[in-house]
C-alpha cells in the first residue's frame, strides 16, 4: 500500500480512539472485544435465504443465527416464532411493517410524534396510509388521541415505541391492545424496541410489569438493534415475529434452493457471530448486571443535573434527557439533540468519572 494510504488509515484509527472517549449521546455501546472472531473475516460468508433452511451457498453461519434468534425468542416469551438477523433496527421495522401490510393491505398505520424517523420512511416506501398520534410530554403515545383517531377504522397497524429515540419513553402495549379491542378493530401491533429490547427484559421484575412488551401481549412482531445495547462494530439487529404470520411471505427460489423470506438477498453472516459471541460471553446474568450498572449511571447523572438546576431533566431507565446545552458541549460529547432537548444514553462503556467531566463542562456553562 502507498505511504499516503497507510497514513490515512493511521489517522482514522487515532481519530476514532480519541472520539470514543467522549461518546455519550448515541445509544451504541463501545465496550467489546471481538478479536477471537477476526479469523472468520478470511471467508466470503453469506447467510443468503431463510435462516431456518440450508441453501446451496454453504459458507454460512445460519446455525449461529438460529441460536441468536432462540435467545430472543426465550427473552420475549414466544415458542413458535420466525425471524432473522437484520442489518439494524430500520430493517427490522421495515420487515414488521411489510408483513403487517401483506396481512392488512387496507389498514392505516398509527404511530406517535416521537416515533423514530425510520417508521415514517418505511411507511412511505411501502406506500401505506398513516396517521400521526400526539405524544405526551414524556414522549409516550397519547392514548386519548390514539383512541379518538383509531376508533373510526375497521383495521389498524400500530407501531408501539419501546423506548423512543430521544426520551426512552415506552408505550403501554396492553393499553393500546385494549383500545383496539374496545372498538372491535382488526389489528397488527409492531414493537420498535431498537434499544430497549435489550434493556427492559433485564430490569428487576417489579419494574418490568407496567412496561411489558413481549409476546405475552398482543404484539405480532418486534425489531431490536444489535449494535446498540449489545454493542457491535457493525450495525445489526433482529426481527422476530409470530411464525404463522410469517408464512404469508415465502417464495421458493431455485437458484439458492431456499425460500426468499428476508428483505435482503445476500445477508451478513459475520454479525450473527458477533451477536452469538456476545450472548455466550455475557449471558443473561451479565446483561442484567450491565443494565443495573447503566441505570445507576443514569440515576447519578439525574442527581447531578438536578443539583445544579439544569432545566427539563427527565429519565426513562438508561436515557436521561435535558435542556439542550451549547453547540460546543453538544459537539464535544457527541450529544444527540432534537429541538431544545438533548440526551445522554448511559451504556456499559461509560463511567462516573466521564459523567463528572461532562458535568464540569455543564457547570461552567451554567455560570
Ligand atoms: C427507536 C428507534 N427505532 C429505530 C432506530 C433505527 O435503528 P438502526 O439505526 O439500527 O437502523 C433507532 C435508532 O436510533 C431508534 O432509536
Amino acid at each position: 500500500m502507498e505511504k499516503e494510504a497507510q497514513k490515512k488509515l493511521q489517522h482514522l484509527y487515532r481519530k476514532l480512539k480519541i472520539l470514543k472517549k467522549t461518546f455519550l449521546g448515541y445509544p451504541c455501546d463501545a465496550k467489546f472485544d471481538y478479536s477471537p472472531l477476526y479469523k472468520f473475516l478470511e471467508f466470503p460468508i453469506n447467510n443468503v435465504g431463510d435462516p431456518f433452511e440450508p441453501s446451496t451457498y454453504r459458507l454460512q453461519t445460519k446455525d449461529f443465527e438460529r441460536e441468536v434468534l432462540k435467545f430472543f425468542a426465550d427473552l420475549f416469551h414466544i415458542k413458535s416464532y420466525w425471524g432473522y438477523v437484520t442489518n439494524g433496527g430500520t430493517e427490522g421495522n421495515l420487515y414488521g411493517l411489510y408483513l403487517a401490510r401483506e396481512l392488512h393491505p387496507k389498514a392505516t398505520v398509527f404511530f406517535s410524534e416521537h416515533t423514530h424517523y425510520s417508521i415514517k420512511k418505511n411507511v412511505h416506501l411501502l406506500g401505506m396510509k398513516s396517521c400521526m398520534v400526539k405524544s405526551q410530554r414524556n414522549g409516550e403515545i397519547d392514548y386519548t388521541d390514539f383512541e379518538d383517531k383509531v376508533k373510526m377504522h375497521r383495521e389498524a397497524i400500530v407501531v408501539a415505541n419501546i423506548g423512543t429515540t430521544m426520551m426512552g419513553a415506552i408505550d403501554n402495549v396492553r393499553l393500546l391492545a385494549k383500545i383496539l379491542e374496545r372498538h372491535h378493530i382488526r389489528s397488527y401491533i409492531h414493537a420498535d424496541a431498537a434499544l430497549y429490547g435489550m434493556v427492559l427484559p433485564f430490569l428487576p421484575q417489579n419494574e418490568q410489569k407496567e412496561k411489558l412488551f413481549d409476546f405475552r401481549t398482543k404484539l405480532n412482531s418486534i425489531a431490536v438493534s444489535g449494535h446498540k445495547f449489545a454493542g457491535s462494530p457493525i450495525p445489526c439487529g433482529i426481527v422476530i415475529v409470530r411464525k404463522h404470520l410469517a408464512q404469508k411471505l415465502q417464495t421458493y427460489i431455485e437458484y439458492i434452493d431456499a425460500h426468499d423470506t428476508t428483505l435482503s438477498g445476500s445477508r451478513d453472516a459475520f454479525t450473527p457471530l458477533i451477536f452469538w459471541y456476545r450472548i455466550k460471553t455475557i449471558g443473561l446474568h451479565g446483561f442484567k448486571k450491565q443494565v443495573a450498572y447503566c441505570t445507576e449511571l443514569a440515576d447519578f447523572l439525574v442527581k447531578e443535573l438536578n443539583k445544579i438546576g439544569w432545566p427539563d431533566v427527565m429519565q426513562s431507565s438508561i436515557t436521561v434527557s435535558f435542556r439542550r446545552p451549547s453547540e460546543k458541549i453538544i459537539k464535544k460529547w457527541e450529544l444527540a439533540t432534537q429541538k431544545d432537548i438533548a440526551h445522554v444514553i448511559c451504556l456499559p462503556h461509560e463511567t462516573k468519572e466521564q459523567l463528572h467531566r461532562f458535568m464540569e463542562d455543564l457547570k461552567k456553562e451554567m455560570k
